[in-house]
């Protein structure tokens, strides 16, 4: 990805107003599920790598308790993390899952081995005691279905630890210690499969570590605007507008905050969809009246872009591009002295890998990155704490257009990147409009919040076809959906036969320059979800 900018060191949130629960990461795929869950329960958490957690930042931030997450190592292996040893120190209930429930037990006395019997996927768990943790919902004697993923078990208990649940592949399948309120799970109660996993972890969270579940968007957003207010003084703030959803919601809330010290930039490289323009203007100008510049630079972007094939290079004349435009209208207002971006929180979030130590991955979706270096800006990024529907819900506290709320998101490099080899004009009107067709044929379908992108890729070959009596040779249209959570992996959509068949024909008949429809179904790893 281009146009990013690297300013996503691990850095926790200074001052939190609420009560808040630190989740160790181990490295599991799943981590950010628990974050997810606890949110939607009102409960602020932050997700620390484990070898990020020293004991004095760990002390300082003051969780009402810890999540140890699951991980890919096995206790036995050498060298396999350990929680720092202040998590069972510190006087806070501890919930360990599956790698965090192994190494909670072997760190407090207790024993781990490999087992005969893997489980993978959905168990039954026999619930033999009651316990705070399932108090509500598991009763003793009942059998309930879990997500299990692990090969090694807890073979031996800590003292102080009962146990409340067994399955076939894991005898210590829920343990608990109910006067120190640590408890240990062997499987994974984040994600969905585990029926009742979410009542788990609310009474984790609320009835062991006592959090009141009072962050609510509500509340954010009111901190925000005090926190940008802190930040940004009376000084000038310009933010780049690429019609999605981040950039948008950045703005609003940047808007009411610091009012009009904030000022807009929305560029058109000619590489928008079709309406893209016309509906970003109409949002900020129109309905929130925010100083806007509508920067028409088409020909400037077209211009530079002649000739261009390479994807690589096309990203990186669009970036720079993208700076020398932003420069100039900055300069036209009198220079800013802050940017603001819609960095999220996957963005931010380090990544456990256990191949080659700890490592970063990252994945921005600025694009204006290099510019505050340039021009000496220091960032606002308001929802460095937020998920992608979290932004959505924000959007929606600040009473932005539900249309808008849901949009897919796109790329700052806009079409470019959906026109494989040279981009002109004349493909550019043809992509618009086959891509206006489909998304015109999803929304109909009632399908489109059921995907998180769907878009159209003008392919630069033609082939033979026949329409009436003659002969047509012309460009291959794809068409791509996929679902996904955070865009960092996907699947492609299962549309019907009869669904894409309308669309193929709608296209064909309706765009001129286009005689063939293909359907990718490519999944992301091993594709990306766009095209370049
Ligand atoms: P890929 O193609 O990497 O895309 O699987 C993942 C998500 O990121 C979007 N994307 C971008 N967004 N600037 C952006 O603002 C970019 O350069 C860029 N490249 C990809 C893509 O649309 C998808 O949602």
């Amino acid at each position: 990805m281009q146009n990013t900018q690297s300013q996503n060191s691990f850095n926790p949130t200074p001052e939190i107003n609420h009560d808040h629960v630190l989740i160790l990461d181990f490295g599991s795929q799943v981590t950010q599920l628990i974050a997810r869950r606890l949110r939607e329960s009102g409960v602020y958490c932050e997700i620390w790598p484990f070898n990020h957690a020293s004991e004095d930042r760990i002390q300082e931030f003051s969780p009402k308790g810890i999540i140890l997450s699951g991980g890919p190592c096995s206790v036995g292996d050498e060298d396999s993390p350990r929680a720092p040893d202040i998590v069972f120190d510190l006087g806070v209930p501890v919930l360990g899952i599956c790698y965090g429930q192994q190494v909670m037990v072997e760190q407090l006395g207790g024993s781990v081995e490999a087992g005969d019997s893997r489980e993978f996927g959905r168990a039954f768990v026999n619930v033999t005691e009651d316990s705070a943790l399932l108090h509500g919902f598991w009763d003793k004697g009942a059998s309930e279905q879990v997500w299990m993923s692990h090969g090694d078990h807890v073979s031996n208990l800590p003292d102080g630890f009962k146990v409340v649940g067994s399955s076939d592949g894991a005898p210590f399948a829920i343990i608990a210690d109910e006067i120190r309120h640590f408890y240990g799970v062997q499987f994974h109660p984040e994600v969905v499969h585990t029926l009742h996993g979410t009542q788990l972890l609310k009474n984790f969270t609320h009835d062991v570590c006592g959090c009141s579940g009072d962050w609510t968007m509500a509340s954010f957003k009111t901190e925000a605007i005090d926190k940008i207010r802190k930040q940004v003084g009376n000084k000038k703030v310009i933010c780049g507008l690429s019609g999605g959803v981040d950039s948008s919601v950045t703005a609003i809330l940047l808007h009411e905050a610091i009012g009009e010290q904030l000022t807009c930039i929305y560029v058109d490289t000619g590489m928008m969809r079709a309406g893209e323009s016309d509906e970003v203007v109409n949002l900020f100008k129109g309905h929130y009246n925010i100083p806007l510049i509508h920067e028409e630079a088409s020909d400037l972007f077209l211009g530079k872009l002649e000739g261009i094939s390479d994807p690589e290079t096309k990203r990186k004349i669009i970036g720079a591009t993208f700076i020398d435009v932003f420069e100039d209208c900055a300069s036209r207002i009198g220079g800013a002295e802050f940017l603001a971006q819609g960095t999220l929180y996957p963005d931010v979030i380090e990544s456990v890998s256990f191949t080659g130590g700890p490592s970063v991955t990252i994945k921005s979706h600025h694009n204006v990155g290099g510019l505050p270096e340039r021009m000496n800006m220091e960032l606002v990024e308001p929802m460095r704490e937020l998920f992608k529907d979290e932004v959505r819900a924000l959007g929606r506290e600040l009473g932005m257009p539900e249309d808008f709320i849901r949009r897919h998101p796109f790329p700052g490099p806009g079409l470019a990147i959906r026109l494989p080899g040279e981009i002109t004009k004349e493909k550019l009107d043809i992509l618009r409009r086959a891509d206006q067709i489909y998304i015109e044929e999803i929304k109909k379908a009632g399908l489109y919040d059921e995907i998180w992108q769907a878009f159209t890729v003008l392919l630069p070959v033609k082939t033979v076809g026949v329409m009436g009596d003659g002969r047509t040779y012309e460009y291959v249209c794809a068409l791509r959906a996929v679902t996904s959570t955070d865009g960092m992996t996907a699947d492609y959509y299962p549309f019907d036969h009869e669904f894409l068949g309308r669309v193929s024909t709608r296209i064909i008949n309706e765009v001129k320059g286009i005689n063939r429809v293909v359907y990718d179904v490519t999944s992301k790893p091993p594709g990306t979800i766009e095209w370049e």
